[in-house]
């Protein structure tokens, strides 16, 4: 059997674990030859290839990125799109095909399994915002990285007496702001899924000030003020996603909370530090996981199945049930960080 491999989406760390995974267990049990699509769909969309086999695979276990490319392209929304790829991986022999990534890749996977296309789904983000899996590789570094940055900020922020507002990436959850929050001792953190009001955040700042020590904030850039508060976000300052262009929506908070309190705010945005670089232990051992039932799942003519953790098991689960809806933070697991504020 001829199986193709993509990774499609934002990067995280861990890609190229699944890809050693799939191409080693996949080469020395199931004697299946691999070809790799580059950059996402565009790969078999535009017959871009590249060798794919156990040597292409050596030492990349570590290594942050994908050696396949990546890219955002999405077949659908393109003219013969569906038409280009099926012809695509006919003229490459091309029997099956593993896409690797988040909630838009999966998104395709799921269209093409149901117009016939053998594919398996492997689960990737950072912002571990895919429903169906417990975790997605990924994110366990993002957090690490957040963390670790916000252990380093305590020291400076009390040494100036100073706020500082740390945002980590979550478009549309709150998750690596709420795990790096409570891993780093954060005093206030904010996430898309619970609005928050400027004022409550400012009587949290001086409060902690108060108490004679510099808060922390951990924000995702996809936090929002609350409707109706006295903290508004003009159209003109915001992107198609409805976040603050430039410093984005941490600098807007620092800003607000100097007007608002007089004390010194300093805004730091780690931006894509989070999604470089190497892979934790975690992710590493998540994402291997992952490849070595996804090629499986294809031996088994498994198709239109994503990998998802359950507990500590691999299972198989549909493609639909990671790309219907994204899991959010609940009302539940925010308060339980509330704690924590102030
Ligand atoms: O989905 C992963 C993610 O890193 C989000 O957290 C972030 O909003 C987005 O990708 C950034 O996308 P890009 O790399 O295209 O700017």
């Amino acid at each position: 059997m001829r199986v193709g491999v993509l990774t499609g989406g934002g990067d995280c760390p861990g890609l190229n674990a699944v890809i050693r995974a799939v191409v080693r267990k996949g080469v020395r049990q199931h004697h299946f030859e691999f070809v790799g699509y580059r950059d996402g769909w565009r790969g078999p969309l535009e017959g871009l290839t590249m060798q794919l086999g156990i040597e292409q695979c050596r030492g990349i276990l570590p290594r942050g990125g994908t050696i396949l490319g990546s890219s955002r392209t999405n077949p659908f929304k393109l003219d013969n799109g569906v038409e280009r790829i099926k012809e695509n991986l006919a003229k490459d022999g091309v029997d099956a095909l593993i896409a690797i990534g988040g909630e838009d890749t999966l998104g395709v996977a799921t269209k093409l399994a149901d117009l016939g296309v053998n594919v398996v789904g492997v689960p990737k983000t950072i912002d571990n915002d895919l429903s169906g899996t417990d975790f997605t590789f990924g994110f366990d570094t993002a957090v690490n990285i957040a963390t670790e940055a916000i252990d380093r900020l305590h020291t400076t922020a009390e040494s100036h007496h100073r706020v500082l507002v740390v945002e980590v990436m979550g478009r549309h959850a709150g998750w690596i702001a709420l795990h790096a929050g409570l891993a780093g001792g954060a005093n206030i953190v904010l996430i898309p899924e619970q609005p928050f009001d400027i004022r409550e955040v400012c009587d949290l700042v001086e409060s902690r000030f108060e108490s004679h020590y510099a808060p922390i904030l951990v924000v995702s850039e996809g936090a929002v003020p609350r409707e109706g508060g006295d903290m508004t976000l003009s159209s003109g300052e915001l992107d198609d996603f409805g976040h603050v262009r430039l410093g984005g929506i941490g600098d807007r908070i620092a800003r607000e909370i100097e007007t608002r309190t007089g004390k010194e705010a300093r805004a730091v945005v780690l931006g894509h530090i989070q999604r470089g670089g190497t892979p934790t232990a975690f992710d590493r051992w998540l994402a291997t996981r992952f490849g070595l039932q996804a090629v499986d799942a294809v031996a088994d003519g498994d198709f239109g199945k994503m990998m998802a953790l359950r507990g500590t098991a691999i299972a198989r689960v549909p493609l639909i049930e990671g790309t219907g809806e994204l899991k959010l933070v609940s009302k539940e697991e925010y308060a339980e960080a509330q704690v924590f504020f102030g």
